[in-house]
């Protein structure tokens, strides 16, 4: 088998520093249990300086995974039957999340127009009524790798302020980034227009999911922001479920950034110019990306995504993902993570190549 679905940083042959990690989770002040809602002081200060001051450590809650931060905020921005929005194509846990809080979920559309993804941003205020509560932005998107560009951004920050709704954006591959471009937009974090919650964690940014640690920055209107906290101040406290060993080791795992980071996007880089460089002259094209693990490629929509998955299957041993896991609005593109080794990656992609040429 080959496999282009593999998103386990951990089994990707990645070199990591071992003894680093191991030393910091070897923190002697581990045996006493000190708990804080929002999670251990210096930690927060930690992310704080990991948004570039943009958010003070107040307005810092620390969370046990990007999903537990979801699920968090969920229950602190809505009443059972209240609607979140989320865009698509993207990553496909936000239906389980909401709908484990009780919550519906309505989707808003992304369109491919000149080599671009644009939030359908009038078709996302039709969407909105008077049971929305927030809107979900994923920036890099996973899996299309677009990033929110300054104008979107800024309409939909008014917009949403406007309406009184909150904004998550989910910016867990903000560090994996390929562009320079000035029209994206790095981090709503600290923006103020409207209420917003930005997401990130130890689990992309260091490579790190079984830390299981994550962080909420939020900002916005004072009173509401304010408000907002209080609220969700309970509802940590409720669960206290960050573990003390991990948040006593999270300034300096993410202090290991430095040397986590390099060797990752060498590969990912690495992988999408081998990707690409297998598709030159094929019938399939390597879709421009901003960032993020996952590169998508649009291939002849005959026989259909469906098929020629099960086709690369059966026939090659290779495992790709079909555009439809991530909603994508038409057939047909087929999405591979750049994460795995690169001879195995390489070997993937010429089979790509060559089945898209197939009938
Ligand atoms: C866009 C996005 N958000 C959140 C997550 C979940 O991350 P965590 O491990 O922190 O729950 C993922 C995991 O793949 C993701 O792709």
């Amino acid at each position: 088998m080959l496999d282009l679905t593999e998103t386990n940083p951990t089994r990707v042959g990645l070199p990591m520093p071992e003894a680093e990690i191991r030393a910091a989770l070897a923190d002697a002040r581990v045996l006493r249990y000190e708990p804080t809602p929002f999670g251990d002081a210096a930690a927060r200060r930690a992310v704080s300086a990991y948004h570039g001051g943009a958010v003070p450590p107040e307005h810092v809650v620390l969370t046990a995974s990007t999903s537990e931060a979801y699920a968090l905020l969920f229950k602190l921005l809505g009443d059972p039957g209240d609607r979140i929005l989320f865009p698509v194509p993207s990553y496909p846990l936000f239906d389980y999340l909401a709908g484990l809080e009780d919550l519906e979920t309505v989707s808003y559309p992304s369109v491919w127009e000149e080599g671009d993804w644009l939030i359908d941003l009038d078709g996302l205020e039709e969407r909105m009524d008077d049971r929305t509560r927030a809107v979900l932005v994923v920036s890099p998107n996973n899996p299309t790798g677009a990033m929110l560009r300054k104008d979107e951004a800024d309409r939909l920050l008014a917009l949403c302020g406007r309406r009184g709704l909150a904004v998550i954006a989910d910016e867990v591959f903000a560090d994996h980034v390929f562009t320079d471009a000035p029209s994206r937009v790095r981090s709503l974090a600290g923006r103020d227009e409207a209420l917003v919650f930005v997401l990130g964690g130890l689990s992309k940014s260091c490579l790190l999911p079984q830390m299981k640690a994550a962080w909420i920055a939020a900002s916005g209107p004072a009173d509401l922001l304010d408000d907002a906290l209080a609220r969700l101040e309970v509802v940590t406290d409720t669960y206290l479920s960050v573990n003390t060993l991990v948040q006593l080791a999270l300034p300096r795992l993410l202090a290991l950034r430095g040397v986590i980071r390099p060797p990752l996007m060498a590969r990912l880089a690495g992988n999408r110019a081998r990707l690409a460089q297998a598709l030159r002259g094929s019938a399939a094209t390597l879709l421009p990306t901003d960032g993020g693990w996952s590169a998508v490629v649009r291939v002849p929509r005959h026989p259909g995504e469906e098929e020629r998955v099960l086709r690369l299957l059966t026939r090659h041993g290779l495992r790709v993902h079909p555009g439809f896991f991530f909603d994508f609005p038409a057939e047909a593109f087929l999405v591979v993570s750049l994460l795995g080794p690169e001879d195995e990656f390489a070997r993937g992609a010429a089979i790509l190549a060559a089945d898209a040429d197939a009938p």
